[in-house]
């Protein structure tokens, strides 16, 4: 008896004690938080800016086109209040549709001029936080093993040979792939290029939600190649697989990864002091912990040996405000549903 009134005593002063911390955390806001990057590195935004400013994070994590189709669907009670992540041609079409609100951050002086021309062609709708080149990369202990020849262009991955080697991201869930789908239009004119992406599916044994879902597979040892940001091939690597990665001959396209506001956000306040913290050269330096190697967008950030040298890629002039166009991403978006995904193998 004596035991379970201290026991009863005990737990109502945790639970007054949890009652006042709780307060004390809603005191100080709330923030809803939808990321398109990596989970870890989703995590680690998350907790650096919930230990900063006592500001309770709850975080979503999707693909870039499931984040926007899900920021979309929400517009008339929005539930999100920030967007950091992801490829920056959906984070476009959300400026175009008038689902994000501009803002113009006091940090803006400390970035690149990629970061800040995704900006100017958004209305400050949306800003650049990161960038990236892509490409593919593959398990070189499972290519000699099926004794299949080593790529280097994006036409070498229509041998025959490949056949059930290669996989990438479903470009409507995935920004990845989107962006794939865009640069091989862009590189080889839009004829050819579905042509290619026809090709290209009689040897894909799978499209995943995720865009980096193929080169962690190939990591794993179930898929040989990937088609990805080669950051994302690289962390692979330095996570000590097998992985080689490839910056196609022809030329490839990049992204410059994204933050917007949520038009209609609960919390527009603590999603304001998020975008300012996202921003700041420290905040971006930390990316490396968990060994994101995209560019950051802060000058003042510090990047890796280890991350891909944008300058050594042949980059082709990725025309973001055409493929981050609300019309021209539906339009290729529904061609390769109707052309490409529902063709036989
Ligand atoms: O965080 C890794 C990453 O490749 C980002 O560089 C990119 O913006 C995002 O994932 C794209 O993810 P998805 O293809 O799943 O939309």
């Amino acid at each position: 008896m004596k035991y379970s009134v201290l026991l009863l005593s005990t737990a109502l002063g945790a639970v007054t004690a949890l009652g006042l911390s709780t307060g004390s955390v809603a005191a100080k806001g709330k923030l809803n938080y939808y990321c398109s990057a990596q989970e870890d590195w989703c995590q680690l935004m998350a907790k650096g800016f919930e230990k900063e400013t006592g500001i309770k994070v709850n975080m979503s994590r999707k693909s870039s086109g499931e984040t926007f189709a899900q920021i979309k669907a929400e517009s008339r009670n929005p539930k999100g209040d920030v967007w950091w992540g992801g490829t920056g041609d959906p984070h476009l079409q959300a400026a175009e549709e008038g689902l994000t609100v501009s803002y113009v951050s006091s940090l803006r002086g400390e970035l690149n001029d990629w970061s800040l021309s995704q900006a100017k062609s958004a209305d400050d709708k949306t800003i650049g936080i990161y960038s990236g080149a892509l490409g593919y990369g593959y398990n070189s202990d499972l290519l000699a093993k099926n004794n299949l020849p080593v790529p280097a262009c994006w036409k070498d991955l229509l041998k025959p040979e490949y056949k059930g080697h290669v996989q990438m991201a479903n470009p409507n869930s995935s920004g990845t792939a989107y962006t794939t789908l865009a640069t091989i239009v862009q590189l080889f004119g839009e004829e050819e290029g579905f042509e290619f992406m026809k090709g290209l599916h009689k040897n894909i044994n799978q499209y995943t939600k995720s865009g980096s879902a193929p080169i962690k597979a190939a990591a794993r040892g179930e898929n040989t190649i990937g088609i990805v940001f080669l950051h994302d091939a690289v962390k692979q690597a330095v996570k000590g697989f097998p992985i080689v990665s490839v910056a196609p001959c022809e030329g490839t396209g990049y992204e410059i990864g994204s933050m917007s506001l949520i038009k209609g956000a609960r919390n527009l306040k603590e999603a304001q002091m998020f975008y300012d913290y996202a921003l700041r050269a420290d905040v971006q330096s930390r990316a490396l912990e968990v060994k994101a190697f995209q560019v950051p967008s802060n000058m003042g950030a510090k990047t890796s040996s280890k991350a891909p040298s944008l300058s050594s890629i042949k980059l082709i002039n990725y025309d973001f405000g055409k493929y981050g166009s609300s019309a021209e991403r539906k339009r290729l978006l529904k061609k390769w549903d109707d052309e490409v995904k529902t063709l036989a193998k």
